[in-house]
């Protein structure tokens, strides 16, 4: 079972009734940076519950959508979205499309869920089609380095050096009171390895910063990365 079918509906009531920071910060600069989609195939890697590529069909793309969580792609299906096929699908294995398939890949908030990008970048090398563009954001890696967020930490009087920036490790947190969340924490570098590594070359990398003060830490913060690649 995929660690999010056991909270997918708080996930879902969550993402869906609170103030988003991700709506905030994150996701604007995910659209600039993706610019016109229309007619495009796009592929959305860890759809979740198909809030985005809804918004990626209302703009006019042909959208496949994959999450490995059921009860997410569940209720995606049920959106009856236009031209947009959902599919559970495990990501850290081999894609079930065929070479060049893609002219856009999307993915938000995922890779950091991953151990191994390598093979990431590879498959997504492979079924984008040539100078195919991906688009994808995470989790700034130095949001993690207490092993829950950066900040936390009291100094009682003592200096104290915390966390482990170059230490590759998966951190387990609780979220939303019962349930527990895994991430790999993995430096900067690894990304930048994986994708230059796999025939991508950079266009853009962005730290998007919310424009309220209604969430003070993320506006004084890296809480993201939204980075834009081409297949060279
Ligand atoms: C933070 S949520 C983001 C969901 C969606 N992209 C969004 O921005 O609303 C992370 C998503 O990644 C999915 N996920 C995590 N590991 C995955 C894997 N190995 N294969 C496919 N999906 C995965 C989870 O099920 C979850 O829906």
């Amino acid at each position: 079972m995929s660690q999010y079918d056991k909270f997918a509906k708080e996930y879902i009531a969550m993402r869906s009734n609170m103030f988003d920071k991700k709506m905030n910060a994150e996701f604007p600069v995910m659209l600039q940076l993706l610019g016109n989609i229309k007619s495009k195939k796009l592929l959305d890697l860890g759809c979740g519950f198909g809030d985005y590529a809804n918004i990626y069909s209302k703009k006019g793309a042909i959208v496949t959508a994959v999450d490995n969580s059921k009860k997410e792609i569940e209720h995606a299906k049920n959106l009856s979205i236009p031209n947009t096929k959902f599919m559970v699908y495990d990501i850290s294995k081999k894609f079930p499309f065929k070479n060049s398939s893609f002219d856009i890949i999307t993915s938000s908030l995922v890779f950091d869920h991953l151990e191994d990008v390598d093979t990431l970048f590879k498959e997504c090398n492979r079924v984008l089609k040539n100078k195919g563009i991906i688009v994808f954001s995470v989790t700034n890696p130095i949001f993690y380095q207490e092993g829950s967020l950066v900040g936390k930490i009291k100094i009682l009087g003592k200096k104290k050096i915390f966390g482990n920036y170059f230490e590759r490790r998966k951190i387990t947190r609780k979220w939303g009171g019962t349930a527990t969340m895994e991430h790999y924490h993995k430096p900067l570098e690894d990304y930048f390895s994986a994708l230059l590594g796999n025939g991508f070359e950079l266009l853009s990398f962005k730290e998007p910063q919310p424009k309220t003060e209604k969430i003070t830490w993320h506006c004084r913060n890296p809480t993201f990365l939204v980075i834009k690649l081409r297949k060279k």
